[in-house]
């Protein structure tokens, strides 16, 4: 197959890191072709050059055999490169239509002529299954359609050349599915992709070949048909990466986190988000709440660690009521939260990493010298979790948050809230955007709290994940926990009833 792109010898330098360092990199008709890497090894970096939002420092780009110089994401888009990013770029309160029409539409007589539009949304939604309403307005739809919306925008402009950006990290694994279907179909007309993920699997299944990148550099590119999962990772970390956590037995203390009675009424309909959830969390265990996304278990979390007010019922903390607390209190009460949307709730984008390694403390007295800020303090502490956690960016503590890589952004709120190590750590999604090393030092870090004595709760919807690291499985369905399981004495298939609905209230854990 001939190439349709390369890039040649493409550098990119930020203050203090070269994000690309020589990178050449060729895609060819039809292909999916996959790029690994590390957390802020570049990836992002290439993908938002080749779609005009950086220029390159140095090398070229050559379309079907000839140099462009592409000026802009509009003037990619014209080229017939389209791209789905990280962090979705979607006016909320606009429709899909209007979002998917947004700088190119058109005028009939001085006005926007919908109808015409609509028609081919809604054909082309038709053609690759994307299920899309044309008439939806962005804030009421789920993440997987705003991401097909993103989708519809490429095909809309006649991309041939697809850039998805980790497009599965904010996906459930039946969306994981649908979209590797979709992009089949893609790669069966003609058209090519390049898929950025972390997830090995995703990469055997759907990737013709797989360039990796490493501290900005190009490793180089394989066959997927000539590799495996142990080859990639040790190609990209440079060393085996265990995909199973270590952990010996749990040695379960007295309760910590006890939740009595939670219900939590609908505000838009006559249902009940939560209903009569009970359930506790002890010392020295880690549990994890499965469940198809949208089951209330962002509710449940949002309810105890007090983003949401309004449930009934009431939730402890090693014996003391915190159902009416502020957030702040809560915190001090002894939880650390690793929250579901990190931009929204997790860090302040545009302060410096070192100061958003302090939000939870900055009040305490370890950071406070007559009344100021200890800005050697704040320093200190951010060069220490920087080390420990191996977060990666251009200025270390002095980087801003906005500029860093999704992989380090998440890093840096798992340094802040489990180093904190308190009495119960909250953590939804924690280790969403890691590379697999990365993920391997989180999920030891976690049981190493466990081992310590810590309160773990975590909610997932990677099934790979909840088996690895729970000692004991909460299934929420419909609102309701429907099953308390031991991992060891359970199955993906068992789990997946449970979450479907199909098979409710046994407990294979009799205690
Ligand atoms: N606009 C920017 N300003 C300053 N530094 C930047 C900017 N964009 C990227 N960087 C830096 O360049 C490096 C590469 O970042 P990039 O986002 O390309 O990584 P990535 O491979 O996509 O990682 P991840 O898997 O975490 O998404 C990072 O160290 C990041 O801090
Ligand atoms: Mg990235």
């Amino acid at each position: 197959m001939h190439s349709v792109l390369k890039m040649q010898n493409i550098t990119k330098s930020f203050p203090g890191i070269k994000a690309n360092d020589n990178i050449s990199f060729e895609l060819r008709k039809s292909e999916v072709h996959a790029i690994l890497g590390e957390n802020g090894a570049g990836k992002s970096t290439l993908m938002n050059i080749l779609f005009g939002i950086y220029k390159p420092d140095f090398g070229d780009i050559l379309l079907n055999g000839e140099v462009v110089k592409i000026k802009g994401p509009n003037h990619a888009n014209q080229l017939g490169i389209g791209m789905v990013h990280q962090h979705f770029k979607l006016v909320k309160n606009f429709t899909v239509t209007e979002n998917i029409i947004l700088g190119i539409e058109e005028v009939k007589n001085g006005v926007v002529d919908l109808s015409a539009s609509r028609k081919r949304i809604v054909d082309l939604s038709e053609k690759y299954n994307l299920n899309v309403d044309p008439d939806a307005v962005i804030s009421d739809i789920t993440v997987g359609m705003q991401q097909r919306v993103e989708i519809l925008k490429m095909l809309y402009r006649d991309a041939d050349i697809l850039i998805f950006d980790e497009p599965t990290a904010v996906l459930t694994p039946q969306q994981i599915n649908d979209l590797m279907l979709i992009i089949e179909k893609f790669t069966k007309e003609g058209k090519s992709v390049i898929l950025i993920t972390h997830k090995l699997d995703e990469i055997m299944s759907v990737a013709d070949r797989c360039t990796v990148l490493k501290t900005g550099k190009s490793i180089g590119t394989v066959d997927i048909n000539k590799t495996n999962k142990d080859e990639l990772s040790k190609m990209m970390v440079g060393r085996e990466v265990n995909f199973k956590v270590k952990k010996g037995l749990p040695n379960i203390g007295d309760i910590v986190l006890k939740v009595d009675n939670l219900n939590l009424k609908s505000a838009t309909s006559s249902k009940n988000i939560l209903k009569n959830v009970n359930f506790e969390v002890r010392a020295g265990e880690v549990v994890t709440i499965a469940g198809i996304d949208g089951n209330g278990q962002s509710e449940l979390i949002y309810s105890i660690t007090g983003l949401i007010q309004g449930a009934t019922g009431n939730i402890f903390v090693s014996g003391t009521d915190i159902s009416n607390m502020k957030v702040r209190n809560r915190t001090l009460t002894g939880i650390s939260h690793i929250p579901e949307d990190r931009h929204k709730h997790g860090l302040v984008l545009d302060y410096s990493l070192e100061q958003n390694l302090v939000l939870q403390e900055y009040f305490n007295t370890k950071y406070q010298k007559k009344g100021v800020l200890d800005f050697d303090e704040i320093t200190k502490n951010a060069e220490e979790l920087i080390e420990l956690f191996d977060i990666r960016s251009g200025r270390g503590p002095r980087s801003i948050v906005r500029s860093m890589s999704g992989g380090n952004q998440q890093k840096a709120i798992l340094a802040r809230e489990i180093a904190r190590s308190p009495d119960l750590l909250i953590a939804v999604q924690p280790t969403r955007g890691l590379d697999a090393g990365a993920i391997e030092y989180i999920h030891e870090k976690i049981i190493q709290e466990r081992d310590k004595g810590k309160s773990i709760l975590i909610s997932s919807l990677e099934l790979d994940e909840v088996m690895n690291i729970s000692d004991r499985i909460l299934v929420m369905f419909e609102g309701e926990i429907v099953a308390d399981l031991n991992p060891d004495k359970t199955t993906y298939e068992e789990i997946g009833l449970f979450m479907s609905g199909s098979k409710r209230g046994v407990s294979n854990d009799q205690k």
